[in-house]
């Protein structure tokens, strides 16, 4: 049995787990279910980060002692990850007996080998951000971080000899490229290490910082919270589990690249440890183009969101919207779009006209016989195959985006496979061995997509695999699995249309907009690639080469001059438009509006949808009953004038003539 070892990062205890957090996690934890669901003994673990200046602070405020603010504050994650299905085999704590002990026989071992040793350093030091500032980097001669001020410290520390470890990095990461990911941040670690390295200051004097780890052999000292954190990886294998290291993934944000790169990779290498085979920097989430912080008041809460639309199209959403490595930008308005687009119709549809509707009226409610395979079947059977395989190679990559791309294409291929086998055309025809061939085909395709989502949706894959009656999924990619007459069921839908923002999510854009300061254009604040990057300081303290400047590329470019012409879109962009056949099967005048006409559009789906369409002026309700046209499906539903319009139909110029596709293509038909 193949081993498998991921981990987050471990989170500070002070701050509240926003989206950003959450992101890590459940692309930690979706990644340890597959491979789980595929076999492999695996090992996952997260925590929390809890020494430090801002806990002993944070704590004194209020009263406590720092153990006993941690003990209260990293319940705030624990209860986070139970909500949103989180599988950790592990919640390391920093300040675990056992976590502490294995950091003191490191450190031992350090300075018994004589890679430790002790000497004096000056610079601007800023309490607030706990660091020390090289001279240039202070604004207006304060802390570029927390404005506050900076005092001049000279201090005796203890310093672990880093740079001794170049030319051995440089040679790992030229032997292994794969070990950083993706290659950009690879260069930026490449660009990091062209300038002499320094050795690292892994030492607080105690009478200035004494939350942290003691040194075992200088009763004056704490360890730097950054050995401490980085340990944990190991530190959680002892007792059992030290077979796990080398870890498969270590998975980051961009921002603590050099922490778990240049300064991790170094300290195993002296602890006699190898690095770990990969480390993952993902990007961040930005609203609107800003970095989430408690002070613009725009930090979005993965409790509200949870709340809102439940934890399985949260994860959806935060792992299928924004490519892993990239920044994204986060939006309400792109979270409906998106649950309704492919929750709520893709997939909905798929289970639902069939389970609802066409097996209990038509079938008895039962997995129908098989049949011989047609050209159709064949083709739905290579799309499962090719959709499951694009599946694994991608999620065993941590390429979220493209997994649930690919899961999607055999979605949106079983719901083409209903609309070109028409099933209903087939029962009119009494032609039931085919109509039960066909429906157990499509029953197929929910099961293996119901299986694959085993390892995103702690709630909903499990529902999708009740309704045929399974207790466990079945990742086998053929059309053949399903037992001929067990029992079927609809249930509830599994996400519900949502025709507006929830009303939670509604009430807290209104309560930001409320204590929003009057708009003035403010510029987009970038923010630092890696909080490591900032070199000379006391951690690199050797490094006085002009060229050991900060990291190469900054992470969020300025934000680029509003563009002349006509902005052109991605793909992706298109792709979130969803056009679809219809059949205008009811056309009424509008009762308040002269404008407006209300239809009834069969699109695919087991009820018509109403749209209400702005040309009263162009057609009369009897000239469109029965006219083909092509809708938007994915529109933000909107009341006209008291009706409620789900949708839009495509019309060309002043005399509005409609879009059609062709009668003979069926309604429901998608559109690319
Ligand atoms: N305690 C250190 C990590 C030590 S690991 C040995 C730390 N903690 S953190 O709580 O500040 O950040 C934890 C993780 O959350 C980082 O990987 C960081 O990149 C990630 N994120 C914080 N805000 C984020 C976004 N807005 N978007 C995506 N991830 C972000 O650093």
């Amino acid at each position: 049995m193949a081993r498998f070892y991921v981990t987050t990062p471990i989170y500070y205890v002070n701050d509240v787990p926003h989206i950003g957090h959450a992101y890590t996690t459940v692309a930690a934890d979706t990644v340890a279910r597959w491979r789980r669901l595929r076999g492999d003994d695996v090992m996952f673990l997260t925590g929390t980060d809890e020494h430090g200046q801002k806990v002993l602070r944070a704590a004194e405020k209020k009263g406590l002692t720092p153990q006993q603010h941690a003990d209260d504050t990293h319940i705030r994650y624990k209860q986070l990850w139970e909500r949103l299905g989180i599988t950790h085999d592990h919640f390391l704590r920093t300040t675990d007996a056992a976590h502490q002990a294995f950091v003191q026989a490191q450190l031992q071992k350090l300075h018994d080998a004589g890679e430790l040793y002790t000497a004096e350093y000056s610079g601007w030091y800023s309490t607030s951000a706990e660091r020390f500032w090289a001279e240039e980097e202070l604004v207006d001669g304060k802390c570029p971080d927390s404005g506050q001020p900076v005092e001049w410290i000279t201090e005796k520390n203890w310093f672990f000899k880093m740079g001794a470890y170049q030319e051995r990095l440089l040679a790992h990461i030229a032997a292994n490229p794969d070990c950083i990911q993706p290659e950009l941040r690879r260069n930026e670690v490449l660009g990091y290490l062209k300038k002499p390295l320094g050795d690292l200051c892994i030492s607080r004097p105690k009478a200035r910082m004494s939350w942290g780890i003691p040194l075992p052999f200088d009763p004056d000292y704490v360890t730097y919270v950054w050995f401490d954190a980085l340990s944990n990886y190991l530190s959680a294998l002892q007792g059992g589990r030290e077979a796990f290291w080398p870890a498969d993934y270590h998975i980051i944000g961009k921002d603590i690249l050099t922490f778990h790169t240049v300064y991790w990779f170094s300290m195993l290498f002296a602890m006699g440890f190898e690095p770990p085979k990969r480390v993952y920097a993902h990007g961040w989430w930005m609203v609107e183009g800003q970095k989430m912080s408690k002070s613009l008041g725009n930090v979005v809460s993965p409790h509200m969101l949870v709340d809102s639309y439940g934890a399985d199209a949260v994860r959806y959403f935060l792992l299928r919207e924004i490519p892993f490595g990239g920044d994204g930008d986060f939006a309400h308005q792109a979270f409906l779009v998106r649950y309704n687009a492919d929750l709520a119709n893709d997939l909905g549809n798929l289970g639902h006209r069939v389970l609802a509707t066409m097996l209990p009226r038509w079938m008895g409610g039962v997995v129908p016989e098989s049949g011989p395979a047609t050209d159709a079947d064949l083709a739905l059977a290579a799309v499962a195959k090719r959709a499951t395989e694009g599946f694994d190679t991608n999620l065993s990559a941590l390429q979220f985006r493209q997994a649930l791309e690919s899961l999607w294409e055999l979605v949106r291929a079983g719901n083409k496979y209903v609309d070109s086998e028409e099933p209903w055309a087939l029962n009119k025809r009494g032609d039931t061995a085919r109509l039960g061939a066909v429906l157990r085909n499509v029953l197929e395709v929910w099961r293996i997509v119901g299986s694959h989502l085993a390892c995103l949706w702690p709630t909903k894959s499990g529902e999708m695999l009740a309704k045929l009656g399974l207790t466990e999924p079945d990742l086998t990619p053929t059309l053949d699995r399903l037992v001929a007459g067990s029992p079927v069921s609809a249930g509830d839908p599994l996400f519900p249309r949502l025709l507006e923002l929830p009303p939670a999510i509604q009430a807290a854009l209104e309560a930001a907009r409320a204590a929003a300061p009057p708009p003035e254009p403010k510029p987009k604040k970038t923010f630092k690639a890696d909080k490591a990057a900032p070199a000379p300081s006391l951690e690199n303290p050797v490094s006085t080469d002009p060229a050991a400047a900060p990291l190469a590329a900054p992470a969020a470019p300025a934000a680029p001059a509003a563009p002349a012409a006509p902005a052109l879109i991605e793909y992706d962009d298109f792709a979130k438009v969803q056009l679809r056949t219809g059949k205008i099967v009811k056309a009424e005048r509008h009762p308040k509006a002269d404008r407006l006409l209300i239809l009834q559009v069969d699109v695919g789906e087991p009820e018509p949808r109403q749209i209400v369409a702005g040309i009263a002026a162009t057609h009369t309700p009897e000239s469109l009953v029965g006219q083909s046209i092509v809708v938007v499906v994915n529109l933000k539903p909107a009341k006209l004038r008291g009706e409620i319009s789900n949708g839009m139909l495509l019309a060309a110029g002043d005399s509005a003539a409609l879009l059609s596709a062709g009668a003979d293509v069926p309604p429901g038909t998608g559109i690319k």
